[in-house]
């Protein structure tokens, strides 16, 4: 059977240690004078926002820098963050940082160009007008919110984290420098890395998967089995390098073909009760593969085959103890591995689950779910 049209989008991409410093030359073709640069504290202690800040000076660009953000950023952030680019006369928008500072500024440039506010975009393709020019400066190896079409925001009063995808949030130009990846604790380097891995696993089950998508997601799983346990007894540049190349392929992947069930309990998790997204995947990643091994027994054994390093006799024996390898090597990073070390009150799980039950990313997992599926899952997860 033919392959039906499909596209496959990406930013342009600058890969390599000391990379950053282009940023100030990115943004100047881009058009800039004046570039409004989004960061947060954590990347001013390290020493990086300065680091930017003479970038852009020796480019002889003005800027204006935004750092009113948290971990799962809030609407009414990125709407103080829009006015302040519309009074400060911003041309560009910087983004330095994990998920959450890029995933604001994507919100910053859309609602500073498109006006209205955040929640008025929540869903697939509803952005009308361009967005400014973005150069995005990813400080971890996982969110992959650099190369993707998706910003995941939260909406306050609802608690709920709404996703917005678009052509239009692709950044105009990603520069990865694995050296910034160098100032990051252990535990970052963990979770970010859990993080790639799941946007692998499930683009790879996509609904929605096609070959383009479909190699991004085995090299970055290939990469992520090889290359994580080495990071963390040796954080040298080398190894730091392949991770970083792991979750730019896993989000080539996810950007074109979505997530599942996994991303949809985590955006439930994230917007509810302010779970960070890093630590959901390594509790349910796994149940989720099981859960969908009756849709996707050929592809899970794909994955098996990577994690065992062999196949077994059957394709559903290969998935599955792959599945529990996996369980394993998590329980050995000793992060959390059931669903009460990060979810207090278990009577919130019903909810949790409704919630996740209307995510845009269920839509792509490649075994259908309703909302009392997905809480027996979380049960046997407890
Ligand atoms: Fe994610």
């Amino acid at each position: 059977m033919p392959m039906t049209v499909r596209k496959f989008s990406l930013p342009e991409i600058f890969f390599g240690r000391e990379s950053l410093k282009y940023a100030g030359g990115c943004a100047r073709i881009l058009g800039a004078e004046r570039v409004f640069l989004v960061s947060d504290s954590g990347l001013e202690k390290a020493g990086w926002v300065e680091k930017v800040f003479e970038i852009l000076e020796t480019e002889k660009l003005d800027w204006f820098y935004y750092s009113d953000i948290v971990a799962n950023p809030r609407d009414f952030q990125i709407q103080k963050g829009a006015r302040l680019y519309q009074e400060q006369g911003c041309d560009v928008v910087m983004a330095l940082g994990g998920g959450s500072p890029m995933d604001a500024a994507k919100g910053i440039a859309l609602v500073a160009s498109n006006g209205g506010t955040v929640h008025d975009y929540e869903g697939a393709n509803r952005i009308q007008r361009p967005l400014p020019p973005m150069v995005f400066i990813p400080s971890t190896a996982g969110s992959g919110s650099d190369i993707s079409q998706f910003a995941i925001i939260t909406d306050v009063r609802r608690c709920v984290k709404m996703s917005i995808i678009s052509r239009t949030l692709v950044p105009n130009i990603s520069i990865i420098d694995p050296l910034i990846l160098g100032t990051k604790p252990r535990d970052l380097i963990i979770s970010s890395a859990i993080d790639a891995f799941s946007h692998a696993v499930e683009s790879y089950i996509s609904r929605i998967a096609f070959p383009f998508t479909e190699v991004q997601s085995l090299k970055a799983i290939d990469l992520i089995i090889r290359y994580l346990p080495r990071a963390l007894k040796e954080p040298c540049p080398d190894v730091l390098e392949q991770l970083a190349i792991a979750s730019t392929a896993a989000a080539m992947a996810f950007s074109n073909a979505s997530l599942g069930m996994d991303h949809a309990l985590a955006h439930s998790l994230g917007g509810m009760l302010d779970v960070v997204h890093g630590l959901v995947h390594s509790v349910l990643l796994p149940p989720v593969m099981r859960y969908n091994l009756p849709a996707c027994e050929e592809k899970l054994a794909d994955i098996g085959r990577i994690i065992l390093g062999k196949r077994r006799r059957t394709s559903r024996s290969t998935a599955l103890a792959g599945i529990e390898k996996l369980e394993e090597n998590f329980a050995s990073l000793k992060i959390a591995t059931r669903l009460r070390d990060i979810v207090s009150d278990r009577s919130t799980l019903p909810q949790v689950c409704k919630t996740a039950s209307r995510d845009a990313c269920l839509l792509t997992n490649p075994r259908s779910a309703d909302w009392e599926q997905m809480l027996e899952m979380c049960e046997e997860a407890w």
